[in-house]
């Protein structure tokens, strides 16, 4: 009998481990031979700890488990698939995520994350091996046809950044993978890594096959232990395999990987922070250009991609850029994993080709606020992306529909606040957060924000009020077109958007 029990920072988080060690000794207690898997999360974060169990008819779900429930579970034979309160029926079945499009993250919560042969039995290195067989240019051109861009938040080309990284002369180039997810409510990034590791690990040997680098590296952020202890362990296994190494399954190419880690700065996200990190000095921000794809890592070409981005790569090649580029809207093709978090009532990943609107993520997927208040807005792209009210829910979820109201998608990680937020405290928040991640390299950010703080307090306790509001407005365009790089730059998003749709919150009077 195959039991799932997901060990994935969420489910853990929820008392997976102790429902993992009930089941065990409940087993045994009663003779049954289980083989106990622990998998990845299937993102549905309301029925975690989520209990799989494999029935001849398929995975039956139950949800949300604890240890106290395991018992009873055994009472009702939930391993044939029966019914009890917790029962879910199928996994597949279960509406929030049959409505899925899961491409990415087709495997995460389905296999075992580590075992290199659970992968290859579930699709896995079907896009390497294509890849092993193609010119380098051809799994370019493949990757830029597919219309993939980046998915860390910016959303470049992925194909094109490759392209410049192909076109330097040979000599050591390397692929690094930013997994320094900073952004608040998101964690795409973690699933994907504790879930299906190779995924990635895959993505990065075909960039590095692609450009021409013999060596990678995943800047993995230190707060993820069990990314940090799967990676490891999946790294392991596929360099045993012989996916990894000096003749990858013989075809005289060569890929080596090594996670490093951060140690908790927002700002290494940041590119070129992000390399000064790797090479060991202070994560700080490097002047652009020259661009990484030129002069990045120890000043050699570097492809710097998100970990979505190259977890993406597999099944573009696997199945062909046409397949990829058919799902989604205008310029923005594919899927895009959505992180649903905050005040909501069903908060989880949703992987969905771009196009659906945020009241359907919302409410469809969401169940609207966990508070049962009604929502007043959502914060899209991180601690830096703007509060959308509800009036624009209608909103389509792509990079361009979202760019057009003055948001943006970034990382896809979305927040949802009712009727109780206090958006000048969120403005003054957006401040805070910049004061305290700012690098130090230019002024209008590690000054400005200091002053915004100030300004923000000066503002919510009614002290010469309409004054500090509008040089609140000056210093946002300071930073705007001032700063050297996103962290001070964006920083304007949310408190502008706070003030254009929420000017009343401005002008509370004091208690
Ligand atoms: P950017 O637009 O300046 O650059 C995007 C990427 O394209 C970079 O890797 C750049 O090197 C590359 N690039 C640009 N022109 C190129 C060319 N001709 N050839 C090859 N490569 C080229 O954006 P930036 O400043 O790198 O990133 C900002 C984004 O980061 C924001 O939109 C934000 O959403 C996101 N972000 C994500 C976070 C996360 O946790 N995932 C945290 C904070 C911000
Ligand atoms: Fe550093 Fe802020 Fe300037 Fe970015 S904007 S380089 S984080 S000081």
């Amino acid at each position: 009998i195959k039991v799932y029990v997901p060990r994935d920072a969420t489910a853990l988080s929820l008392g997976a481990g102790p429902v993992a060690t009930a089941i065990q000794d409940e087993a045994q207690r009663r003779g049954l031979d289980i083989q106990l898997i622990r998998n990845g999360s299937r993102g549905l974060f309301w029925l975690e700890p989520l209990v799989e169990v494999e029935t001849e008819g398929g995975r039956h779900a139950y949800g949300p488990v604890t240890a106290a429930d395991v018992t009873s579970l055994f009472e009702s034979r939930f391993f044939e698939g029966r019914g009890h309160r917790l029962h879910q029926g199928l996994t597949e079945e279960i509406k929030e995520l049959r409505s899925q499009q899961r491409l990415t993250f087709a495997r995460v919560g389905v296999t075992d994350p580590v075992s290199v042969e659970d992968y290859v039995a579930h699709g896995g290195y079907e896009g390497l091996t294509r890849a092993l067989a193609m010119p380098p240019a051809a799994i370019v051109q493949a990757v830029t046809d597919s219309g993939l861009r980046g998915r860390g938040g910016a959303a470049f080309p992925t194909g094109i950044k490759w392209k410049t990284v192909l076109d330097q002369p040979p000599q050591q180039k390397y692929v690094t993978c930013n997994a320094d997810e900073g952004d608040s409510g998101t964690f795409a990034d973690r699933m994907l890594m504790e879930g299906d590791p190779l995924m990635l690990i895959e993505g990065m040997t075909i960039a590095g096959i692609a450009v021409g680098a013999t060596q990678g590296y995943i800047y993995l952020r230190v707060e993820y232990p069990h990314a940090h202890r799967a990676l490891n362990e999946a790294i392991a296994a596929a360099r045993a395999a012989g996916y990894l190494g000096p003749n990858i399954l013989g075809s005289g190419r060569q890929f080596e990987l090594e996670v490093r880690l951060g140690a908790g700065a927002y700002i290494c996200g940041e590119e070129t922070s992000m390399l000064e990190s790797l090479e060991g000095r202070r994560g700080e921000v490097r002047v652009r250009p020259p661009l990484p794809a030129i002069k990045g890592l120890f000043g050699q070409p570097t492809v710097v991609n998100n970990v979505i981005s190259l977890a993406s790569v597999p099944v573009i090649l696997a199945r062909g850029a046409e397949f990829y580029k058919n799902f989604g809207t205008g310029r923005s093709r594919g899927t895009i994993p959505l992180q649903l978090a905050g005040n909501i009532k069903r908060g989880g990943l949703i992987e969905r080709a771009f196009g659906l609107t945020l009241r359907e993520l919302i409410y469809d997927y969401g169940g609207g606020s966990a508070s049962g208040r009604p929502i007043r807005a959502v914060q899209v792209g991180g601690p830096l992306g703007a509060y959308i009210p509800a009036s624009q829910f209608d909103t389509a979820i792509d990079y361009e529909a979202l760019s057009n109201i003055g948001a943006l998608l970034g990382h896809g990680g979305v927040v949802a606040f009712d009727d109780t937020v206090d958006m000048a405290g969120m403005a003054r928040y957006a401040m805070e957060f910049c004061a305290k991640e700012s690098c130090g390299k230019c002024t209008p950010c590690r000054i400005g924000s200091t002053r915004g703080v100030e300004l923000m307090d000066r503002v919510i306790a009614n002290i010469d009020r309409e004054r500090n509001l509008q040089l609140v407005e000056e210093l946002c365009d300071t930073l705007l077109h001032g700063s050297l790089c996103g962290l001070g730059g964006m920083t304007p998003f949310p408190v502008q958007s706070a003030l254009k749709y929420f000017p009343e919150d401005f002008r509370k009077s004091v208690q």
